[in-house]
């Protein structure tokens, strides 16, 4: 059967299928990880459905949702040969209410990492989720692990408020000199472009050390070294659930996280550790 396309509520209505539905949320401009996360998602149910949506409320005053690539018709194209079933893509003023009120609170977790370079950032992305799966009301739900922060912050919410949906993560997607996939490595010069492999390059150097110490040795180091072009936001190591510093002596799985500007462009990357025995 073709692609969908569904504008809002009563499409989607009309386009829901009898089995079970995965859901994968996206902001467009779509890439080899976007992709991998719909077959996953095609794998997980009987129906997949993928959103387009350039959410505004999880963008800063100073932020690029102005200019955040939008591909729309390369999209559905991506979404044509992975054999999506549905296409939501609400028109962006038709998501939110112009007397809206009521917002997700990402909580404490939200201030923190990722959450203090971009305050609001996390309420915003909960608020759309919510949003989507009430608008979809998927099975399971397929996040990546890119985006390490935000796909915990989504486990907590299903969690604290009892959503009835299954939340998988999927492994990041990079290239083969291991600068991970996003849609904002479009606007990096070839040379910036360089610049942003110490990004992955700090966390593989952090991923082989054996104490939290050490890992955030190792990665500093190659951090240091970059050109001045890159100029590193934060570099963490992180409990997974809870995205708080682990310290000395710590046994388990651990996010080392980075974010750096490289040029105009933000980054964000980040490599599970395990450490101990
Ligand atoms: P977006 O940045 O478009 O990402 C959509 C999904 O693709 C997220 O779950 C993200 O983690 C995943 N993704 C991005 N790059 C990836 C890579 N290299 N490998 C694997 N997965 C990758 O994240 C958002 O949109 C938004 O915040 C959203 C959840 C849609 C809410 O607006």
């Amino acid at each position: 059967m073709d692609l969908i396309l569904a504008r809002n509520r009563t499409d989607l209505i009309k386009a829901r299928g009898g089995g079970t539905l995965a859901l994968v949320p996206t902001m467009g401009a779509l890439h080899e990880g976007h992709r991998s996360l719909i077959r996953l998602a095609r794998d997980r149910a009987d129906q997949v459905v993928v959103s387009v949506f350039v959410n505004p409320l999880q963008f800063g005053p100073g932020e690029d949702y102005s200019r955040y690539p939008r591909t729309f018709d390369a999209d559905l194209a991506a979404c044509r040969e992975e054999g999506v079933d549905v296409v939501f893509a609400p028109a962006a003023g038709d998501m939110y209410l112009p007397d809206r009120q009521v917002s997700v609170c990402a909580g404490e977790m939200g201030r923190i990492v990722e959450g203090a370079s971009r305050p609001g950032h996390f309420d915003g992305m909960l608020t759309v989720v919510l949003k989507l799966f009430n608008l979809v009301r998927p099975d399971v739900a397929v996040f990546g692990q890119k985006d390490a922060q935000q796909l915990s912050m989504i486990r907590r919410m299903v969690a604290d408020l009892d959503v009835p949906v299954e939340v998988v993560g999927a492994p990041t997607v990079r290239e083969p000199d291991g600068l991970a996939l996003s849609s904002r490595n479009r606007y990096l010069s070839a040379g910036e472009r360089r610049v942003a492999l110490a990004l992955s390059r700090a966390l593989r150097a952090g991923a082989g050390e054996p104490t939290p110490a050490r890992v955030r040795a190792a990665a500093s180091k190659v951090l240091a070294e970059a050109p001045p072009e890159l100029e590193l936001d934060y570099l963490v190591l992180v409990d997974p659930a809870t995205f708080t510093e682990v310290s000395d002596p710590y046994e388990g799985e651990a996010v080392l996280a980075v974010a750096a500007k490289v040029g105009a462009t933000r980054l964000i990357d980040n490599m599970v550790v395990r450490l101990g025995r």
